[in-house]
């Protein structure tokens, strides 16, 4: 998705606007370009592709200006080029965009039918028409923007500089995140905290339908009836240094890594380990006895944890849970009840599609739950209770640490469902929180593996199609490492439960197709022996990632990945980690972009 900065500086900005787009990149773009204002007049600097382009063209060019804004394109409307790239400029406004305005094209003619000269083939560009129009009839720039935010529809969030004034940024946000900086005689506008990292951690959200005017001394928040509002500054826990690769060679190398360790944060938000006890936060916003059913939504990889924790709460707490991915809910108008709870599943809590579902929900009239990473994100702040997963900010655009604690944060709500529905009893409960407590272990053990994944991934890139299989609550990680490596290698890629092979996918099979099969030695392990069986019969080549119980009976795999045994219901935890190393691996050698893959972004803020 776009990302977007403003500052009111007390020196050339140029450099800090540039520092910040750096910290932006993770959530994808294809071009960027900084504008700032100098002696009254605008500067501007633009550059297809990745941020080394804009850097080299400000080297021969710097930009004077103490006020500026910033943009890192995600193409929508207008290709990914120089013409596209934002800023965008219109008379005495310069403007950066991150969303869609629906009714651009209505804007664009109304705007030609005036007389005005458009630049790009963007939507964002008819904001600078439209407030420009504004000043000519003599309107300041706030009451410009005030008399234009309500003719755009869609989702925006605005970064506004103006020619002639070096003391003025206005922001504004409706389904898109936008964030107000606190500095010592400095302002800033962002996307996120973490773009504002290098310079403040004081921050303010804006709420939804929000606009800011932001002077070196300050700011005033109007709510979309243009009233006078007051939000609060909270203190972001996102430094600089977070948001920082270490030793790694890439982001999303650092985030499978530090999955021991953030998920050790995560289960000591949830479990008392000396009682043996599940311990939520704000659980008795969730009354699950009364509950009839749970609703879960989310996209992508959120998703598959969602699909893995459909199983442990109708195993466990015997609790219906009606799945869907988001896009698909939020249109479906599913009947609900005050006996609902919905349960949403977002790393960035910024996903249009999963913020919408959240919304159809909130109009049912159900609870709403939010498992996220970003504890100051739209989702978060719209939801009625938050079960954070304390992973620290996910920069790779894949999602691997982020998934690994969704799944346990799931896996502790579960088991808390079972207990206060009587469906688990204590003792129960204090086996299965001594799993849970067992995962850092694994998850440091399942890392020992990644020497042998590094040299199968060799293979794996020679190939234009994969299948993973799975069954239980391995399947939904079938999809995921489907996901993984299609996102990372764009390699081809198919997650099916195992039991299905039969079904059709097994014509697919012949020595070309390698065939990842990810089966601890469970119940129903030798349901997966068999379906190996068929698979080598006709050629195929197998890597089964199993246990060392596993591993004996396994004989029709090609390769094994063996990890130690543990209890059933941390599987799909621990296994993930070998799962993301495979897909990283793989595009390493492949040589492609693997914290920010080709069409891909961070957080989907748009449809
Ligand atoms: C996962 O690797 C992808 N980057 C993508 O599927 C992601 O999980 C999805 O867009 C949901 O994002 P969210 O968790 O921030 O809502």
């Amino acid at each position: 998705m776009c990302g977007i900065v403003g500052i009111l500086g007390t020196e050339a900005v140029a450099p800090q606007l540039l520092d910040a787009l750096k910290r932006l990149e993770y959530r994808g773009y294809d071009s960027a370009g900084i504008t700032t204002v100098n002696g009254g007049a605008f500067q501007r600097k633009r550059a297809e592709g990745k941020l080394r382009n804009l850097e080299s063209a400000l080297a021969s060019g710097p930009l004077a200006g103490n006020a500026g804004i910033g943009h890192t394109r995600w193409a929508t409307h207008g290709a990914p080029n120089v013409r596209n790239a934002h800023p965008h400029i219109a008379g005495r406004v310069a403007v950066v965009h991150n969303g869609i305005i629906e009714n651009f094209q209505d804007l664009r003619n109304e705007i030609l039918v005036a007389g005005g000269d458009l630049q790009s083939d963007t939507d964002t560009e008819v904001v600078a028409h439209l407030i420009d129009r504004k000043l000519s009839s003599g309107l300041s720039p706030k009451e410009a923007v005030a008399e234009v935010l309500p003719k755009l529809k869609g989702a925006f969030a605005l970064a506004l500089l103006f020619e002639g004034d070096e003391d003025l940024l206005i922001g504004a946000r409706k389904g898109s995140p936008l964030a107000v900086g606190h500095g010592t005689g400095e302002m800033y506008l962002g996307s996120d905290a973490i773009a504002l990292s290098p310079f403040t951690d004081r921050i303010t959200y804006l709420e939804e339908g929000d606009w800011a005017v932001l002077t070196r001394s300050g700011v005033s928040i109007f709510d979309s009836q243009n009233k006078p509002v007051s939000r609060r500054e909270s203190r972001s826990a996102v430094t600089a240094g977070l948001i920082d690769k270490g030793n790694y060679r890439h982001f999303m190398a650092k985030e499978i890594h530090e999955q021991p360790e953030v998920l050790g944060h995560t289960l000591s938000h949830y479990i008392d380990l000396g009682e043996k006890r599940i311990r939520i936060p704000a659980i008795e916003a969730l009354d699950f006895k009364s509950l009839d059913r749970i609703v879960l939504s989310a996209c992508g990889t959120a998703f598959y944890a969602g699909l893995v924790a459909k199983y442990w709460f109708e195993k466990y707490a015997r609790l219906p849970v009606e799945i869907d991915i988001a896009s698909e809910f939020r249109y479906r108008e599913t009947p609900m009840s005050g006996r609902d709870c919905a349960l949403f599943i977002s790393q960035s809590g910024e996903t249009a599609d999963t913020l919408a579902s959240l919304r159809y929900c909130k109009a049912q009239g159900a609870v709403i739950g939010a498992v996220v990473n970003v504890a100051e994100s739209t989702i978060a702040r719209e939801a009625d209770v938050v079960f954070p997963t304390i992973a620290g900010p996910e920069i790779g655009v894949a999602s691997t640490k982020a998934f690994t604690c969704q799944l346990t944060v799931l896996a502790a709500l579960a088991v808390h469902a079972g207990l206060v529905r009587g469906h688990i009893t204590v003792d129960e409960e204090a086996e299965l929180v001594e799993a849970l407590a067992a995962v850092p272990n694994f998850a440091l053990s399942a890392l020992k593996t990644e020497p042998a994944i590094e040299a199968m991934s060799q293979t794996l890139a020679k190939a234009s199609n994969a299948l993973y299989l799975g069954r239980g609550t391995n399947f939904p990680l079938a999809l995921e490492g489907a996901l993984k490596l299609k996102e990372l290698s764009y390699i081809h890629a198919e997650g099916y439960a195992a039991g299905e092979l039969k079904h059709g996918p097994i014509a697919l099979i012949d020595e070309t197709l390698p065939v990842f099969v990810i089966a601890p030695h469970d119940g129903i392990y030798e349901k997966t022996v068999s379906n190996m069986q068929e698979v080598a019969a006709r050629g195929g080549r197998i890597v089964l990632l199993t246990d060392e119980n596993g591993a004996d009976k396994g004989s029709a795999a090609a390769e094994t990945i063996i990890l130690p045994a543990m209890h059933d219901l941390i599987t799909p935890i621990v296994y993930a980690l070998p799962v993301q190393l495979l897909a990283y691996h793989t595009a390493v050698f492949m040589g492609t972009d693997v914290d920010q893959p080709r069409n891909l972004a961070k957080s989907v803020t748009v449809e």
